[in-house]
């Protein structure tokens, strides 16, 4: 191996090191991130330090980037680029902190981005680390009895659920007419190329479930939610300046914190890539 890897916790995250992923990589190692990125679901680049264009370019030796919904954060050189800022305000006036409260990237779109990837330029001094919980992890250890009860349900997921403690920055009508409505994804799926299975909700956008009662079926995420959360299957990234962060959406659910000093700029990019149909 060209690189070596150091895991972050008992089961979620790793650290990668002896990349440049501003330097091209052989087919080989291609292979072998590619496959630590399933293992580990976290993958953790330090000191990269890319322009938007090589943060563009390295990510495609993991997929294909997939375009996110709500262009007003696109970097208008590269659009398919976004940003992460703690220096947006609601149209009331309100500080905007992307990414609060657990959550899984664009569940509602029919086929889910399969990464997201943030790339730190400006961090606080302390504070605002991402969580991530492994839901695999939670699926294994629910009851058997829950496992029987979920098997063949579906949840519909929306831009914005009413249901969401937390309200997402509107979209322009030209987003809109590119994003569905709803689509129904399986609360139970399978991950594509490690076989495993995970719970896969998503309080921003689960709207209910599919031929289920509203109170029972919001009763039953709240239950999936607190028992996905608990400390023992999370993993606690702490930013460092020029971090590269990639995670896999179709294991893990993620929150940021808002939990710092406002003063101080926080400002990643962000890219996603492509990911298949949830079954
Ligand atoms: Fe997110």
């Amino acid at each position: 191996m060209e690189f070596t890897i150091t895991p972050l916790s008992a089961h979620t995250g790793a650290e990668v090191h002896g990349i440049d992923l501003t330097q091209p990589v052989k087919d080989v190692v291609q292979a072998q991130l590619n496959r630590a990125f399933v293992d580990h679901s976290v993958l953790v680049f330090r000191d990269q330090h890319l322009t938007p264009d090589q943060l563009f370019k390295a990510v495609g030796l993991f997929g294909e980037v997939f375009p996110q919904h709500n262009s007003r954060f696109a970097l208008r050189d590269c659009p398919l680029v976004h940003y992460i800022s703690n220096q947006d305000f609601y149209a009331d006036g309100r500080r905007y902190i992307p990414g609060e409260g657990y959550h899984t990237d664009h569940s509602n779109a029919a086929c889910p981005p399969k990464a997201t990837v943030l790339h730190a330029v400006s961090l606080p001094d302390r504070g605002g680390d991402t969580q991530y919980v492994n839901m695999h992890l939670a699926y294994d250890e629910l009851p058997q009895a829950t496992k029987r009860r979920l098997d063949g349900l579906k949840a519909i997921h929306v831009y914005q659920s009413r249901h969401s403690a937390r309200k997402l920055m509107e979209l322009s009508s030209e987003s809109r007419s590119k994003v569905p409505d709803a689509v129904a994804h399986p609360i139970v799926r399978t991950h594509p190329e490690s076989g495993r299975k995970a719970i896969y909700i998503n309080p921003i956008r689960t709207e209910g479930i599919v031929g289920m009662p509203e109170t029972e079926a919001l009763t039953l995420l709240a239950d999936l939610l607190e028992h996905a959360t608990q400390p023992q299957y999370q993993y606690r990234h702490q930013w460092r300046p020029g971090d590269l962060v990639m995670w896999d959406n179709r294991s893990l659910l993620h929150k940021a914190n808002g939990d710092y000093d406002m003063s101080q700029r926080r400002y990643l990019y962000r890219i996603m890539l492509q990911g298949d149909l949830p079954v």
